[in-house]
Parts: C-alpha cells; structure tokens; sequence
C-alpha cells in the first residue's frame, strides 16, 4: 500500500517523546488525516478496547510510539508493570492492527533490546547472542517480543510490520522526572536547578568516563517517516547516529547550553554502567537516511522548550 499526506495514519503514544515528535513531523508535511487518542480515550492494554478501536476507525498506517518507558530506577523497581504493559500494549496493537487490515506498521523498539556485553559498535545481527543488562531486562524482553512479533506476522500473515531500534533520544516533550528520566533530560534539569538556586557546583553520578549516543526526536521522527515509505523488509534497522560522546562531553554540553558556570564534580563512588554503547548504523545508512540536528543544537533546543513549557513538562 502507497502510504500518502492523504493516508489515515493512527500515531500510538502521540502524547509521548517520540508520539509526539511524530505528530509534529507529520503535520509538517501536510498529513491531514492523522488518528489520536490519548491514554485515557483508550488504554492499550484492554484487547477488546483495542480491536473496537481499530474496526471502527481502519487506518492505513501505524506509528506504534506508545509504551511503558522509564529509566534504571523505574525499569528496576516496577519490573511486573514494565514487563506486562509493554507486552499487553504491542500485542494487542500488532494483533488489532494485522485484523483490520492495516498496509503499513512501524514498531519502535530500542538500543536496549542487544546483549549487555555486545561488540562496538552494535550490530543488528547481535540481537539474541547473550544476557541482557539486568536492570532493564524487562523491558528489553518485551521489546524483544514485540519485534518478533512484528517479524512472525510478516512471515505468516504478509503484515507489513517494520522494526526500528533508534539509540537514545532526546527533545522536546521528554520526560524531565529524576526518578523516572533518562540521563539528558536528568542532567538539563538538575543543572537548570543548580543555576536557579545559585549553587556553586554540581555532582554527577560515576566517573564522566562512559561513552553514549544521543539521537534528537525530530531526526527519529524524519527517519521513520523515511522508512515507513521507503523499507518494507523483516530485518530490524538501527537508528542513530554512530558516533557517542562521554558523560563528561554530555554534561559539559548541558552546562554551556544552560550557561552556569558552577565546577561539575563526579562521584566516582557511584556506578558507571556499560562503558559504551553504540549502534552501528550501516543498515539505516544503506537505505539512504542520516541525521542532522547535532547534539549542541539539539541540547539548546530542548533547553529552550523546558524553560517554556515549566509548567506542562513532565517533571
Ligand atoms: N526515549 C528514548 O530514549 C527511546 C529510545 C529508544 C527507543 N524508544 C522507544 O520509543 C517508543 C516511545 O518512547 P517515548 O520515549 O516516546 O516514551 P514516552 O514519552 O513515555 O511515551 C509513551 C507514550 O505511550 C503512552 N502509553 C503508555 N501506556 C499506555 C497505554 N496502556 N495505553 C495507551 N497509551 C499508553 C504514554 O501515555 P501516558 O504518558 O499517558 O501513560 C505516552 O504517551 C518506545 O517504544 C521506546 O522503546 C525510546
């Protein structure tokens, strides 16, 4: 199926990161005919909710943005609820989805599914070849189910299912609540507070020396839009950059965006984790896309939007 600006395309998790970067991107370039319901309209974990919804509303396409996501605290302490919402929320959308006779389905999984102690950088082909970081195994297991899945349809049924595995993202509409939020958006408000209150140094968690990759949620947005119209094909596909940068770089891009001048201090007491990860993204540059929007630019822009939206940000 030909997707078009004129294709119904239903946007799960359109409230989310990446749902909602989606949503813009789409907008901008004239898809009028998008299909949104918010959590509350519509839980994805109820089957019968979710195939009512599809019967009714038959779209063309599916952006699958919606999942239960968090950072080590909340992947190591709710391990039941990541595990049981990410498993119930894909295969009810997948399955829905497959039933109404949906053209085109983008999954989105992440850089966590691949094995703890995997080569650098991570090759699609790692998938499945040794244990998983225990902390968020959770949540990587039902990742891992969801783009199966979406590969076992594809084989029984001929679902057009794609699967994409973007590094870790960043932007607008991220998750700013330190109990629950990734490293980026951690450091861009503990550092914002820090300037507030006039405190003269910050403390950053390990010693600044791991390395990590981060991915603005407009480039992702770009990228699925470019695949969903141009990859139909069973094997996963990286997104990211290919290149990372230490925690230490990471926290002294905040410090400058944010411009406050306190002495960041690392607490090499506490622990570092993996000392890298990185995608290779050969697969997703074969197929024709790279990203644009650098990590300075990208940093100041979310900056910007927290600032702005201090009262609507997830904090
Ligand atoms: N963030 C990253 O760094 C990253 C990296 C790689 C891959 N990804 C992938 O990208 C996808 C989206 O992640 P994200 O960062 O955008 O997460 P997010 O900001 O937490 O958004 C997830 C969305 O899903 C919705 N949702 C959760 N449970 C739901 C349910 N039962 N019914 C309906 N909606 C529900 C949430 O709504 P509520 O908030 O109302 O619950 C939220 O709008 C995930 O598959 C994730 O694996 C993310």
């Amino acid at each position: 199926m030909q997707i078009t600006p004129a294709s119904r395309i239903y946007v799960a998790g359109h409230r989310g990161l990446v749902g909602s970067a989606v949503v813009r991107t789409l907008q901008q370039r004239g898809y009028t005919h998008l299909v949104l319901r918010t959590h509350n309209e519509l839980d994805l974990t109820d089957q019968s909710d979710v195939r009512r919804f599809f019967e009714a509303e038959r779209p063309d396409a599916v952006i699958m943005a919606a999942a239960r996501v968090g950072g080590i605290h909340a992947n190591n302490s709710r391990p039941a609820w990541f595990i049981r919402d990410n498993l119930l929320i894909q295969g009810n959308v997948i399955d829905a989805a497959h039933r109404s006779g949906v053209g085109k389905f983008v999954f989105l999984g992440s850089s966590c599914v691949y094995p703890k102690l995997s080569p650098q950088p991570i090759k699609e082909d790692y998938l499945l070849t040794g244990p998983l970081e225990p902390t968020n195994e959770w949540y990587a297991i039902a990742k891992i189910a969801g783009l199966k899945m979406c590969q076992a349809y594809r084989r029984e049924f001929g679902f057009n299912a794609i699967s994409l595995m973007p590094t870790n993202l960043y932007g607008p509409g991220d998750n700013f609540d330190l109990q629950n939020s990734h490293v980026l958006p951690a450091l861009i408000r503990r550092f914002h507070e820090a300037k507030v209150r006039g405190d003269e140094s910050v403390t950053v968690w390990g010693t600044g020396t791991p390395r990590r990759e981060f991915l603005h949620v407009d480039d992702l947005a770009d990228a699925v839009l470019y695949l969903l119209h141009s990859y139909d094909a069973e094997p996963i596909v990286n997104i990211g950059w290919g290149q990372d940068v230490t925690i230490r770089e990471l926290a002294e891009l905040v410090l400058s965006a944010i411009g406050y001048s306190g002495r960041l201090i690392f607490d090499s007491t506490k622990p570092d984790g993996t000392p890298r990860k990185l995608l290779d993204v050969t697969r997703q540059t074969n197929l024709g896309w790279k990203p644009r929007i650098t990590l300075k630019d990208g940093i100041e822009q979310t900056y910007a939007w927290f600032k702005e939206h201090s009262d609507d940000a997830r904090l």
